[in-house]
């Protein structure tokens, strides 16, 4: 496989955005493909059987566009299509979820006790945290919140808002996320309002920036593999499922006006 060969990645809509950027900035060589599901957003109220569906129509998309890797750029894609992927297309290439990374780091700084976890209602009640978190250490406590507003809210722009101020102080002072000594945003639309999300705790919890986590581990896979692009032509792709206006000026925000955004059913 060649490393001049693009990295494919996926969300439900804007949130993988988040991934995406964290990737560019710590791999400037890399050429994205990026596919934004957003015919079928929010995921996080979808039933497994069809989050698997979509993901493995849009990997074979990917596929189909020459990509070296798949890094599935959101929870809840990750917590009910990653081993569906693995199996189905881990041979072809290597598939990121954006979990295990995050669970790795987490527990490896041996400092959190009791961990918050804030997601999709699909990402929370799969439980994938939890179950992940105690395999590594049983003694650190999960409290996982569901928090299905989130997600269309951000994809709605209502960011640093009267809205968005009001839904996150409702969600963040619920007593099931009572003296957490950390949070993992466990959506990939969640980074986009993790200033409202620190401003509410300030600083007596630590905000765990999943994005720039799943960046460097995809380095450090590109690296394993011998899969580091080191010439310096890229030009990004970017796909949706369904053209809105507000994905057309999210990818603006992220990755500057050159951007070629093409519609794509799958
Ligand atoms: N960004 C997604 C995640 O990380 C999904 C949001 C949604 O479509 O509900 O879970």
């Amino acid at each position: 496989m060649s490393s001049s060969l693009p990295i494919g990645i996926f969300d439900s809509g804007i949130g993988g955005l988040t991934v995406a950027a964290a990737i560019s900035k710590i791999l400037p060589n890399e050429q994205l493909i990026y596919f934004g599901d957003t015919a079928h957003l929010p995921y996080g109220d979808k039933s497994p059987e069809a989050i698997k569906d979509y993901s493995i129509k849009i990997a074979r998309f990917l596929i189909s566009q020459d990509c070296k890797m798949i890094v599935i750029a959101c929870n809840t894609a990750s917590s009910h299509a990653y081993f569906l992927l693995k199996e189905e297309i881990g041979n072809l290439l290597p598939v990121i979820n954006v979990i295990d990374p995050v669970v790795a780091s987490l527990v490896s700084k041996k400092k959190y006790r009791n961990v918050g976890v804030i997601g999709t209602r699909s990402t929370i009640q799969s439980d994938i945290y939890a179950s992940k978190i105690a395999l590594s250490d049983p003694s650190i406590e999960v409290r996982s919140l569901a928090t299905p507003l989130l997600a269309p809210m951000i994809e709605e722009g209502f960011i640093n808002s009267n809205i968005s101020f009001t839904i996150i102080n409702s969600y963040l002072s619920s007593p099931k996320l009572k003296n957490i000594d950390s949070l993992v945003l466990a959506c990939t639309h969640y980074p986009l309002i993790k200033t409202e999300i620190e401003q509410y705790y300030q600083g007596n919890v630590d905000i765990i920036n999943t994005a720039e986590i799943v960046a460097d581990h995809v380095n450090d896979k590109l690296t394993a593999l011998h899969l580091l692009n080191t010439s310096k032509t890229r030009q990004h792709r970017f796909y949706v499922s369904d053209y809105t206006k507000s994905f057309e000026e999210s990818t603006r925000y992220f990755f500057g006006k050159e951007i070629h955004l093409k519609q794509q059913d799958v």
